[in-house]
């Protein structure tokens, strides 16, 4: 059985109560976490606040990076470890766990470097006046962290946090815990302090509400759904809590006339198969040129046919989804397809190894979708990619923009001048030319617009994020 993670020491929940730990690959429990209550985040809170006060705020920002640094290197020794942790909880295909193992590496690399290098300002003002600015901690730092990258959204919102000199208090997702567990034990390991990094596990609705309202909590960082993301930034409104969220997209992939479809293709679909489509910067929607439309569809089909669905240690194509609701979700959405007469170009196939109590989706390739259909305006957050054709640049930026969300979008083409015309056009966080890095780049500022949140996350700019600035205005004469 897991505990709770608090002051270094591994404890029960006061609720005693637990919640299992499903194998999506079988749909079998194999452990139990702690069904964490509120007075747990009490506990939490209290034991960063005083890490923070007493120890946490005394270190150099040198002596933190160095920190960080050991704990990068710590999880790079035990890489494998929490690869297969990760696998078995979350029901990730061998490449994909050992990559997030590995990513979760990189951002305390990244963040390690950055510690000594954020710093403040002076500015000129009045004769006889010197201003200078400081970049302050928030303090007791929130992080409600999903399911479908656990280890990769820890790295960038934990690392970041405390890069800028901030404690954290983590509630990952009820489907997620394990491999957050044992990172919070491995940071204990390399000399992270008690009270540091803390970990509860629970539902949402319970500890992860009681996290959101906590009046000891100076920030809170979110990733997950628009629902909840709308909850949170309610709850923190009240105390005036500042908020990052994180909240999904519905991100296009552009394709025109003129792009190497021989370097876009493998992008294309790795794009919406890579965790089983359950990733935050998927490119769900595909907008083509007409000119290009059916001989890029014929291609694409061909490939999604070869896709290979199955448990997680199969290492195939595409692994189980996190949980049954969730299969249900994506089903919904593809029977609502059905039924409004959206044709499918083609499917993947779930392997006779895959046991039937396993969450699996094989991919599916949908055409002519009509751009208000709810399959192309909300986030399935399952392997299924939205076909749309396009008249021209302005009909495709008509049809990119045209949904809620505005996460990432990707560009393909080979004329530099539309490269950033549509760069400049295109209402979201991030927008890859001839590229698409679907949940990738720890150096590169990561959000939203619109519904997909706002804050950025990852890179530098993070820190700006997780940091409060202090203006100081000393008259000398
Ligand atoms: P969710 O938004 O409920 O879960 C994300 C995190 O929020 C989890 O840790 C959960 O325990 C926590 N949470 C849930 N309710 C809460 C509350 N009232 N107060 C505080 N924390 C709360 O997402 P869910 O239901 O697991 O997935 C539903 C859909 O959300 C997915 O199909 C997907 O479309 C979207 N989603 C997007 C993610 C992204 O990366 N942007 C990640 C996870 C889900
Ligand atoms: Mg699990």
């Amino acid at each position: 059985m897991q505990l709770n993670y608090i002051a270094n020491q591994s404890v029960p929940s006061a609720s005693s109560q637990t919640i299992d730990v499903i194998d999506p690959s079988d749909g079998q429990a194999y452990d139990q976490i702690q069904r964490s209550v509120a007075a747990d985040i009490d506990d939490a809170v209290g034991a960063a606040r005083h890490a923070l006060d007493s120890v946490w705020c005394k270190l150099s920002a040198a002596e933190r990076g160095r920190l960080l640094m050991r704990l990068s290197l710590k999880i790079t020794e035990h890489a494998q470890e929490l690869a297969d942790i990760e696998q078995r909880d979350c029901g990730k295909p061998t490449k994909q766990a050992r990559a997030d193992a590995a990513a979760l590496a990189r951002y305390f690399e990244f963040y390690a470097g950055a510690c000594d290098k954020l710093h403040g300002q002076t500015i000129p003002y009045l004769d006889g006046y010197s201003v200078l600015t400081w970049r302050e901690a928030h303090g007791v730092t929130g992080h409600i962290i999903p399911w479908n990258y656990p280890m990769q959204i820890f790295g960038r919102s934990v690392g970041g946090a405390l890069a800028a000199g901030n404690v954290c208090v983590v509630k990952p997702a009820e489907d997620a815990c394990l491999s957050l567990i044992r990172v919070a034990q491995l940071a204990a390991e390399v000399g992270f302090a008690p009270g540091v990094i803390n970990m509860v596990t629970g539902y949402g609705h319970e500890v992860g509400a009681a996290l959101a309202r906590h009046r000891g909590i100076d920030h809170i960082s979110f990733t997950g759904s628009p629902r909840v993301g709308t909850l949170i930034q309610q709850v923190a409104a009240e105390r005036h809590c500042p908020v990052t969220l994180e909240l999904g997209g519905k991100s296009p992939q552009i394709v025109f006339a003129d792009a190497d479809l021989d370097a876009a293709l493998p992008a294309i679909i790795n794009a919406i198969v890579q965790n089983a489509g359950q990733t935050c910067s998927a490119g769900s929607r595909l907008l083509v040129a007409q000119a290009i439309y059916e001989p890029l569809l014929a291609r694409l089909g061909t490939a999604f046919e070869n896709l290979r669905v199955g448990p997680a240690q199969l290492d195939l194509d595409v692994g189980p989804l996190i949980r049954r609701s969730q299969q249900q979700r994506v089903a919904d959405f593809l029977d609502d397809a059905h039924a409004a007469g959206i044709p499918i170009v083609a499917e993947g196939k779930v392997v006779e190894q895959a046991p039937p109590s396993g969450f699996y989706q094989a991919p599916v390739l949908l055409r002519d979708v009509p751009v208000s259909h709810r399959v192309a305006q909300e986030e399935v957050f399952g392997p299924v990619l939205c076909a749309l054709p396009f008249r021209d640049e302005d009909h495709a930026v008509e049809l990119a923009n045209a949904t809620q969300f505005g996460l990432v979008a990707g560009v393909w083409s080979a004329n530099g001048a539309r490269q950033l015309r549509m760069a400049r056009r295109l209402r979201s966080g991030q927008v890859f030319i001839n590229n698409y890095g679907a949940g990738g780049g720890v150096e590169l500022p990561f959000g939203g617009v619109k519904s997909s949140g706002h804050g950025r996350e990852k890179g530098f700019e993070a820190l700006f994020g997780f940091t409060t600035l202090k203006t100081v205005a000393i008259r000398h004469g």
